[in-house]
């Protein structure tokens, strides 16, 4: 493919118009703050927020945990089978319009059973969305629970068990919330069990917590995918490592600056990740929090590094299809409708 016969005056369009696949987002994190009022509305809850405008000013982050705070605040308001449903199915009418061919969805279950929603409401609703999206979208979607790391090994194994009943609604596991103090290693036994079960493994590692976190979630967890991982760029060996057995990394751009983990996009390692060989793929993690879905998160990225073009938007959108959890030949015939879509960029 020759790259550079693109005028670079085409990339936002191209960005926009590729087909892509989504990795990494939490469908707590795409409710929006007009959802938020609807629900609380519907089900009687009050808001310490009067206005949409106040609320929207609460989400002024210093860090992880200030995030994670009003972040489970506003899933408070998911209380039935239809919130569920409405708030994942408001995500995939988004996703279709960013031209998301594959979306993997992270789920908190904990999040909800701890507050008296049976598992049943949560994946009922989340499930009818997705197999909706399927049929009348078009967006292929997989559903990914996450263990919080905050709690315990034997609260996350009671969450499993709770899950069982549905094994076949969810295609794998993930660990997220606060990283720092929550290493990987609490969780091996549970990922084990998962590993037994022949779930599919991921986990949040190096988004704040330490490059030593990534090495735990591939060697103890033994996840095959990192969820941020940007950290990996403090340990010269680990990246090599992570070039080498190209182990994915589900990078989130506008949630890495809105999180302070870096200053701002401009310095942003995604270029760095990309030249040294790493599988990133860029995702939006919690959209209705962080400015952005997934397109949004291309644009803005590629806007403030120069040394992303054309050829870094295909290698991106490629990593996104060659990460996911389906079938072979479905990521085969994803990557072949990236290859056209480029194909007749190149070609003017
Ligand atoms: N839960 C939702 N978003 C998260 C993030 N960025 N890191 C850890 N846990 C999360
Ligand atoms: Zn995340």
């Amino acid at each position: 493919m020759n790259f550079a016969r693109i005028p670079r005056e085409n990339l936002h369009d191209i960005l926009r118009r590729m087909p892509k696949a989504e990795l990494h987002i939490h469908i707590e994190g795409s409710l929006e703050p007009e959802l938020i009022f609807e629900l609380a509305a519907r089900n009687g809850m009050p808001l310490p927020y009067a206005t949409l405008e106040e609320l929207r000013a609460a989400y002024a982050f210093t860090d992880l945990q200030s995030f994670l705070d009003i972040y489970y605040a506003g899933a408070g308001v998911l209380q039935t089978e239809e919130d569920f449903f409405a708030m994942a199915w408001a995500y995939l009418k988004r996703a279709r319009t960013d031209n998301v061919r594959h979306a993997e969805i992270f789920f908190d279950p904990q999040t909800h059973t701890e507050r008296g929603i049976p598992f049943a409401t949560v994946i009922n609703g989340l499930e009818r969305a997705v197999r909706r999206g399927r049929e009348e979208l078009g967006v292929s979607a997989s559903l990914i629970l996450c263990f919080l790391r905050h709690l315990s090994e034997e609260a996350a194994f009671a969450a499993l068990e709770e899950a069982l009943p549905f094994r076949d609604r969810f295609i794998g596991v993930g660990l997220d919330s606060g990283e720092r103090g929550n290493p990987p290693e609490k969780f091996a036994r549970v990922f084990a069990r998962c590993r037994e079960l022949g779930l599919r493994l991921v986990a949040h590692a190096g988004e704040e917590g330490p490059a030593g976190y990534i090495s735990q979630a591939l060697d103890l967890l033994k996840v095959e995918r990192i969820d941020h991982g940007v950290r990996c760029l403090e340990d010269p060996r680990l990246v090599a490592r992570l070039a080498e057995q190209r182990v994915p990394l589900t990078v989130c751009p506008l949630s890495n600056v809105k999180l302070c983990v870096f200053p701002d996009l401009s310095a942003h390692p995604m270029g760095k990740l990309l030249a040294v060989g790493i599988a990133a793929t860029i995702n939006s993690d919690d959209p209705a929090y962080f400015g952005g879905y997934l397109n949004e998160n291309y644009l803005a990225t590629f806007t403030a590094l120069p040394e992303l073009g054309a050829k870094e938007a295909y290698q991106l959108a490629r990593n996104s299809f060659q990460a996911a959890f389906a079938d072979e030949s479905v990521k085969e015939g994803w990557i072949r409708e990236l290859d056209d879509f480029f194909a007749q960029q190149c070609s003017g």
